[in-house]
């Protein structure tokens, strides 16, 4: 017998993933906004040791350099993301042109490269001026991105053929609008939670039709989606272990993945939610679900599901000694990214998919020489290929994976404590060493198959 090859189809994207406020730094220059992360960074004990995304990796002023290293390890395919408030600095109203000046040069200089630019219109870093006025529970927080989508749409067009509309509003809407861990911080009831979700589904809407409308001939666009809690992992691939993973993964996933794909809320989330159900004006949903050419997962981890005595789903709990990255939710299990391709396929009817982000925070530990044998990275990003691969070879359409991510960087409430990237950054020089996973990726990229 053979070992399989783990050869990709043919054009498979390949590519890394980053996103503006974690990388750009350059928090005042050109007239930009100040963002709601700017803010809560100032907060004292909302991020760990004080960072904020201030100088982050410096990427304003370093895109020449960054590009260049890419292209040098052979990156085809760059996930990047527009800051709002760089383009609007009050969230709405006039137009700053340097901001977007800033994102014309950047893709210029990625084209230049031989790199195809793929633009997240939302990463989490909404304008202060926009959360000032209410931030995603009011309405208008989603009425001002649909002139913010258009701009950006009609400035990058003719060099930008790839969209995502919003990245992952579980996240950014549970952490910063529930339990308030993210900007802005704020513990709202279910209530206003729920409308959050309502206006950033709308927001994604707005980026679509946005798409649609101004982003010329053979442009793409979809939604990139994560799951809280992560993606079910069948104990075993029985029936009845099947079933309830299933099971489970509809019940969490169907307030957001319903409306996209089905253009509903379900029914056990409308009436579980009773008078907090979000207000559902008329149009709402048919702007949400009009039709995407993929849809981007972010995963990192799963959780064990089985069915349990009465056949209902129960979780299991995670082995104490089982590997974990360096931060406490990446339970290390790489079937939870075929699970997640898998269930949004069978469950919503999802037909086409882009690995939007998968990676791991690790202590890195660097040698004398400066070198970062990042062996613990290189097996898990090694292993969550071979899911990806089954996923494809059981005829999922999966397009493309953007590993997270190119540098260390701005890990959110985590500051720059913790480092997701295969390419080292000194923050104190902003230096940039590629670790031992960045080495590897660089071949799997080139040879189409995980070596
Ligand atoms: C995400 C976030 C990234 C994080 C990464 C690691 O989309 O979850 O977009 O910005 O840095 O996921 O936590």
């Amino acid at each position: 017998m053979t070992a399989p090859s783990y050869r990709f189809p043919e054009g498979f994207t390949w590519g890394v993933a980053a996103a503006s406020a974690q990388i750009e730094g350059a928090a005042r220059a050109d007239d930009k906004g100040e963002s709601i992360w700017d803010r809560f960074s100032r907060v004292p004990g909302a991020i760990q040791n004080g960072d904020t995304p201030e100088i982050a990796c410096d990427h304003y002023h370093r895109v020449a350099e960054d590009a260049a290293l890419m292209q040098a390890l052979g990156v085809g395919h760059y996930r990047l993301s527009v800051a709002w408030p760089r383009v609007f600095p009050g969230g709405i109203g006039a137009i700053n042109p340097l901001g977007l000046d800033f994102y014309d040069r950047l893709v210029d200089a990625l084209v230049a490269r031989g790199i195809t630019p793929w633009v997240t219109l939302f990463h989490w870093d909404l304008p202060q001026a926009l959360e000032d006025r209410g931030g995603w529970p009011s309405r208008g927080t989603a009425d001002a991105f649909r002139p913010y989508a258009e701009a950006v749409v009609a400035r990058l067009a003719d060099r930008v053929k790839h969209w995502f509309t919003v990245n992952e509003i579980p996240c950014f809407v549970g952490n910063g609008y529930a339990n308030g861990t993210f900007a802005p911080g704020r513990r709202e009831p279910a209530k206003v939670v729920n409308r959050a979700y309502h206006h950033a589904l709308l927001a994604h809407g707005h980026a679509v039709a946005a798409v649609r409308s101004l982003g010329g001939p053979g442009a793409q666009v979809g939604l990139v989606h994560n799951h809280l809690p992560p993606p079910q992992i069948p104990v075993t691939e029985t029936e009845a272990d099947i079933r309830a993973a299933r099971s489970e993964y509809a019940r969490t996933n169907g307030p957001l993945m319903g409306p996209v794909f089905q253009g509903h809320y379900p029914e056990e989330f409308l009436r579980a939610a009773g008078t907090d159900a979000p207000d559902v004006a008329p149009g709402d949903m048919a702007l949400i679900a009009q039709p995407t050419d993929f849809l981007g997962l972010n995963v990192y981890a799963g959780d064990f599901v089985r069915a349990g005595a009465d056949g209902r789903p129960e979780r299991l709990p995670f082995p104490r000694q089982f590997p974990k990255g360096d931060l406490w939710w990446i339970n290390v299990t790489p079937q939870s990214l075929y699970w997640a391709v898998r269930h949004a396929a069978e469950v919503f009817g999802v037909r086409a998919f882009h690995i939007t982000e998968n990676g791991a925070a690790f202590d890195d530990e660097v040698q004398p020489d400066g070198e970062v044998l990042d062996l613990d990275r290189r097996e898990y990003l090694r292993n969550h290929l071979i899911a990806v691969h089954r996923a494809i070879a059981e005829g999922f359409d999966v397009r493309g994976y953007f590993l997270w991510s190119l540098l260390d960087n701005f890990e959110w409430a985590e500051g720059y404590g913790k480092r997701f990237g295969i390419v080292r950054v000194d923050f104190a020089t902003q230096r940039r060493t590629p670790k031992l996973s960045a080495r590897w990726y660089s071949r799997v990229m080139q040879a189409n198959r995980i070596v």
